[in-house]
């Protein structure tokens, strides 16, 4: 792992070498976030990672049930924004990339691949909002992911995938308010499937007092890291 300071941009890089993941166990102790009952949050950026910055972030607002919760915003055919909420379903393999799942015949399906997406997040207990752009990557039925997340979800969860498709007109009312017990729900049907955001820019906001506010962009240019970022601090 490389890290270089530039303090007086207020600046730091840091770059994980090949075949190492951002969720390896060196990370654990970097990044320390001090979170004073009164002041709130404070950030330092010479010790700033947002991946450990958002695992702590999850960590601390875990007893709030709508810190599981994120907005996804993507944009359709015509340019128009979509936003809606999505369950946060952990980070995929890499360690970085917050999963979520979804109907296939959802109309967000069709934007997915158009342009990026945005996830937006606010954990109310820490009061910090974290939106993390980049591209989704819908996983297809032989990756790991999507057999874990189908076994973890509750009955009543994955009957929903069973229902007729979501945005349709409703025709028939009991089709929704069916029996888990009315399908075989040991297996995922075609209609469930997990996303990946695979993030490029993370802008971190903190309602501590004071404000403080990181933008962490990764820099594909560096080959020899698998990835590698770059983080600012800027006016809140
Ligand atoms: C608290 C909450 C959690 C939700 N979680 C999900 C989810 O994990 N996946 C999902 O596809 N829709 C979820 N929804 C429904 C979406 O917000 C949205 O209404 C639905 O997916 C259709 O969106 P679309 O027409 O843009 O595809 C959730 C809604 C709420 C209020």
């Amino acid at each position: 792992m490389i890290v270089g300071v530039d303090q007086r941009h207020r600046c730091i890089s840091l770059g994980l070498s090949k075949g190492r993941s951002a969720s390896a166990t060196t990370l654990h102790t970097f990044s320390r976030i001090a979170l004073d009952q009164e002041k709130g949050l404070s950030l330092d950026l010479s010790n700033y990672f947002w991946v450990n910055a958002l695992r702590q972030a999850l960590k601390r607002n875990r007893r709030e049930a709508f810190s599981r919760y994120f907005q996804l915003a993507t944009v359709d055919a015509s340019g128009n924004p979509r936003a809606r909420t999505v369950v946060y379903r952990g980070l995929d393999d890499d360690g970085q990339s917050p999963l979520f799942i979804t109907d296939t015949r959802s109309n967000k399906m069709h934007n997915l691949h158009l342009q990026p997406v945005e996830a937006c997040w606010y954990f109310p207990i820490s009061r910090e909002q974290f939106r993390i752009a980049g591209r989704a990557e819908v996983f297809t039925p032989v990756h790991r992911q999507h057999a874990i997340i189908w076994r973890g979800l509750s009955d009543t969860a994955r009957v929903q995938f069973f229902w007729p498709a979501p945005g349709n007109v409703l025709i028939d009312v009991d089709s929704t308010q069916e029996s888990p017990n009315s399908h075989d729900i040991s297996m995922p049907p075609e209609s469930f499937c997990v996303v990946a955001i695979r993030p490029e820019r993370i802008d971190h906001l903190c309602l501590g007092n004071p404000q403080q506010r990181i933008v962490s962009e990764i820099n594909n240019a560096l080959e020899r890291f698998d990835y590698a970022w770059t983080a600012v601090e800027v006016t809140p």
